[in-house]
């Protein structure tokens, strides 16, 4: 019986959970674990199949026979431009329960502004009985950028919270009870948006997309007086600059950020102290290491048994 070689697995978060999972993971063949100062000296050149989150510069070099690569997350810009890429298939990871806590975080952001939470947070502090009356979910329009798995999730359960909804894509969506527009039809979208939920992936065309001129495009006459912006594709995509002159001058009513230009945030940026602003670490939807391994083994099985993976990335589109 020929032994099948190890997987390679070089993940930059959670090392203890990724330690502690890959002792049952991938037990029909192992694993070597870059974070493991054992493993790191390995000799990589048998490897056939690793699951990488923004991987060492040199990996592809040291495992030059390298079939599939699996993304830790659901995003593969920490793997597309990586010097000495190889032309295989890259698939990323899409599961349930990513999916469901994005939808979480989403949701509970458009709730927090609807029902003006931050100005409920500042009347507590002061044990003030202030009461304010927001308008229901029904007069506000959520505008979702990207009706991808995340997007197309989020969308549905928005609409349970009885918001109206709306979506943008490159390519235009058919998704019941929602008006959806393709990416030609970018301003007439904007123009109905009064929160708008970013779910793109970073690609060039996506780069620097959020910026000023796209905020003073949204709709300034909704139910909430002032737009906002909440973000949880990639940070890259956002000028933050743009967003603390928004939000000071009133372009913007306030925003929910998980995804910075440069991460961790900067301890001095004006973000983390801004009203109306809320700042989570870029956990909105984080990897849980169970769920990943068992999606890597499944696509692993599939290939094993000769039918096609799921979830490859158009690497000409970059997600
Ligand atoms: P996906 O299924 O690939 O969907 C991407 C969506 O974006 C698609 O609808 C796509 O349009 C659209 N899109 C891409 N480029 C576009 C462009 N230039 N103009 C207009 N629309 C464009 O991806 P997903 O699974 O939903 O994930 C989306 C992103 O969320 C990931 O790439 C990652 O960056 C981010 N993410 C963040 C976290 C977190 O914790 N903050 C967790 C997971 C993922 P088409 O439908 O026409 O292809
Ligand atoms: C997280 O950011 C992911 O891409 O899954």
């Amino acid at each position: 019986m020929s032994v099948r070689p190890p997987v390679l697995v070089d993940i930059k978060f959670n090392p203890e959970g990724v330690a502690r999972v890959l002792k049952t993971a991938f037990a029909d063949r192992g694993s070597i674990n870059l974070a493991d100062p054992v493993d790191r000296a390995r000799d990589l050149r048998a490897v056939e199949y690793a699951l990488l989150w923004k991987p060492d510069a040199d990996l592809f070099s040291r495992a030059p026979n390298l079939k599939v690569i699996f993304s830790g997350g659901a995003g593969v810009d920490h793997i597309i431009g990586m010097a000495g890429l190889p032309d295989i298939p890259i698939v990323r990871f899409v599961d349930r329960s990513l999916t469901t806590r994005m939808s979480e975080w989403v949701v509970m952001q458009c709730l927090m502004h609807l029902r003006g939470q931050y100005a409920h947070d500042i009347k507590q502090r002061r044990r003030e009985w202030a009461k304010l009356i927001a308008p229901e979910a029904a007069e506000v329009t959520v505008g979702v950028m990207g009706l991808g798995i995340l997007g197309q999730d989020a969308v549905a359960k928005l609409k349970v919270m009885g918001f109206n909804v709306i979506g943008w894509s490159r390519t235009r969506k058919a998704i019941d009870g929602v008006e959806t527009f393709d990416a030609g039809e970018l301003d007439r979208f904007l123009a109905k948006t009064d929160i708008l939920v970013g779910l793109l992936p970073l690609t060039p065309e996506t780069t620097g997309f959020y910026d000023s001129g796209l905020f003073k495009k949204l709709r300034r006459d909704g139910a909430l007086g002032q737009p906002v912006f909440i973000n949880a594709g990639r940070g890259k995509s956002q000028i933050e600059a743009d967003i603390v002159s928004a939000v000071r001058e009133g372009t913007l009513g306030g925003a929910s950020l998980d995804v910075f230009e440069v991460e961790p945030l900067a301890t001095d940026s004006p973000l983390w102290e801004m009203e109306n602003v809320f700042i989570t670490p870029h956990d909105a939807a984080v990897s849980e290491e169970n769920a990943l391994f068992r999606h890597v083994e499944m696509q692993i099985a599939r290939i094993e048994r000769g039918e096609p993976l799921q979830f490859v990335i158009d690497r000409a589109a970059g997600y």
